[in-house]
């Protein structure tokens, strides 16, 4: 009988979350942890990924009462534009059984006014740094039959307004990717899967926030009526990453307040 009580736990699983910095990679890593997942927290930022091990090492010292009990997270400096790193990477960090990843970046302008290295910037860590990665921990999760492979992909993967042409193509593309993964993978009990996050207040979208009215527009348009905090996705990558979520996968998971469900442009009289 499926034990219904521990069905989201991870204890005795290695979660590598890459992007774990900042943000959505940050709050993904410690809810993994408190879940019982020793988690490696990989960024490009070593320093900022140590921030996210000690805060998610003081969180778990005090949830055991002892403290000794500690070191369910540790930093790796990864920087995910070197396919060398990555490879080196995955034989380093020995068995994955999870493998998030949420390292974007994103260049707000026309197609008019972009530029070749602009392009080629957004399409390098969006695209292709997941297309490494997901090879590199994809073939030794196939290897020993099992594994949950989650990427970010965005609201822009489906909805776009002006200014998120490159971006919104790599994060369908992503989808494609995933998906495919998904079909190539799935066989060999591996699981991969897209979480499509609507608007979340991090350093991703300081730009926006600075400015009110942009800000305020983007919390008006989903059914919340407001913007996500980065730890209200940690569920998604908690439940993608079980036993909860056996049978899912080549999915994607919205997370978005409603942004894809509601038009946004008026609200009929009754
Ligand atoms: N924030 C949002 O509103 C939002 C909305 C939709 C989708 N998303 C997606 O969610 C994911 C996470 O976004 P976030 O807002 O948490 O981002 P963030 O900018 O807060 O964090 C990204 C992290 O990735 C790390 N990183 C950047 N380049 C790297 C590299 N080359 N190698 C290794 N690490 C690198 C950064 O140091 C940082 O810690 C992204 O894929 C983003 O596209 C975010």
């Amino acid at each position: 009988m499926t034990d219904y009580a521990t069905l989201f736990r991870l204890d005795g699983r290695h979660a590598v979350v890459v992007g774990a910095g900042s943000g959505i990679g940050r709050e993904a890593a410690l809810a993994l942890a408190a879940q019982g997942a020793r988690v490696t927290a990989a960024d490009r930022d070593l320093a900022a990924a140590s921030e996210t091990v000690a805060l998610g090492n003081r969180d778990l010292g005090a949830a055991t009462e002892t403290g000794a009990d500690g070191n369910h997270l540790t930093a790796y400096q990864l920087d995910v534009l070197d396919e060398q790193a990555i490879t080196t990477a995955a034989r380093e960090l020995g068995d994955v059984d999870v493998l998030v990843f949420t390292a974007a970046t994103n260049v707000r302008k026309r197609i008019l006014d972009y530029t070749g290295e602009e392009f080629d910037r957004v399409v390098a860590l969006n695209l292709r740094a997941s297309f490494d990665l997901i090879r590199a921990f994809g073939g030794p999760m196939a290897a020993r039959g099992r594994g949950s492979i989650v990427g970010f992909s965005s609201i822009r993967a489906t909805t776009v307004e002006a200014g998120q042409s490159v971006y919104a193509a790599t994060k369908a593309g992503l989808v494609q990717l995933l998906r495919t993964a998904a079909a190539e993978l799935g066989p060999n009990g591996v699981r991969v899967n897209a979480i499509a996050p609507g608007v979340v207040e991090t350093p991703l979208t300081a730009q926006i926030k600075e400015n009110k009215a942009w800000y305020d527009a983007y919390a008006q348009k989903g059914a919340l009526g407001r913007w996500a905090t980065p730890d209200e996705l940690a569920g998604a990558v908690v439940y993608l990453a079980s036993d909860a979520s056996t049978f899912v996968t080549g999915s994607v998971l919205h997370v978005d307040g409603g942004w894809t469900a509601v038009d946004g442009r008026f609200d009929p009289p009754n």
